[in-house]
């Protein structure tokens, strides 16, 4: 079988651009997007290609149909590695683990995941790389793991150790239980629950406060909160004044721009938004 290899179906996630924001879908909605080697694949040559498109300033993960995604591919993933080299299956995870957390969560762009229906097991872990997350009221979540014989792995507790809470996590984890998105916004797995007619509405809203804001500010202080929570208070304070001051150099005009505004201009309050930045041509 040509588990890895050959051509990439285009096709299995779609990308597209509208005023800032790349909206990358997963598109295999006959299979509730389940996630499977040529997902991974297409998902990888995907964020090559928006983390260098000016096109995009926030990238926007969602789902075809009435899935998220069902999580990974029971059968190409599981069931049919059972004949595969060990190799392979190494090579396959690695594929996964590569787009679903390890380049997006330090992705160069801003993440924004909107959960528009089922999301479950391995669904979790592109779903909490992401940097913000927004559902629909009736999206389902579930661990459902535990249902079919297996436990969260591929990172799946550790991503659900980042944002819920032990009591939840193990609750959900052990039943294998559904819940909705309200209920995920309540536990913190996602920002906000919103209506799903207002979903995406919701979202470009989002995008848009983001796209108004200093991209290399964003991207600093994305990846310093996520870093700083793994040092001790020493560390994390050196580190982020190294960031700080790494930042003077390249966006110090902005905040020159900022400091101008407030101070001499008084045209803006920082406590109330955003300062109006320059156009960059
Ligand atoms: N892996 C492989 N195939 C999957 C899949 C998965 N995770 N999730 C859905 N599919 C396939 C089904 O086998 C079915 O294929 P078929 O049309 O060839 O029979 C197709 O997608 C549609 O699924 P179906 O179960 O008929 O859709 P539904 O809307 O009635 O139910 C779910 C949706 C998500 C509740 C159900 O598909 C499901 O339980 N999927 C498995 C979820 C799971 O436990 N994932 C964890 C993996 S880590």
């Amino acid at each position: 079988m040509a588990v890895i290899g050959g051509e990439i179906d285009k096709n299995i996630v779609r990308l597209e651009y509208d005023r800032g924001v790349a909206w990358v879908t997963l598109n295999r909605p006959e299979k509730r997007n389940a996630m499977n080697p040529a997902m991974s694949l297409r998902m990888l040559e995907i964020l090559d290609e928006v983390e260098a498109d000016d096109r995009c300033g926030v990238m926007v993960l969602t789902g075809e149909g009435s899935a998220f995604s069902a999580g990974m591919d029971i059968k190409e993933y599981f069931r049919d590695m059972k004949d595969q080299p060990r190799i392979v299956t190494i090579k396959v995870r690695r594929l996964n683990y590569e787009w679903q957390w390890r380049r997006l969560r330090y992705f160069a762009k801003p993440t924004i995941a909107m959960v528009n229906g089922w999301c479950l097991g391995g669904a979790f872990l592109p779903v909490v790389s992401c940097d913000l997350a927004i559902a629909a009221e009736d999206a389902q979540f579930g661990l459902s793991e535990v249902n079919w014989g297996i436990i969260p792995a591929g990172n799946v507790s550790r991503a659900v150790a980042e944002t819920m809470r032990t009591r939840d996590a193990l609750y959900y984890i052990m039943t294998g239980e559904l819940f909705d998105g309200r209920k995920a916004a309540e536990m913190g797995l996602v920002n906000e629950a919103v209506p799903r007619e207002r979903l995406r509405e919701r979202v470009r809203e989002l995008a848009d406060v983001l796209l108004a804001r200093s991209p290399e500010v964003l991207k600093a202080a994305r990846d310093a909160f996520k870093r700083v929570r793994l040092l001790d208070w020493d560390l994390s304070e050196d580190y982020l004044i190294s960031k700080q001051e790494q930042l003077w150099y390249i966006a110090g005009e902005e905040r020159e721009e900022a400091f101008r505004q407030f101070l001499d201009e008084k045209s803006f309050k920082p406590g109330l938004g955003v300062y109006k930045r320059p156009r960059k041509e």
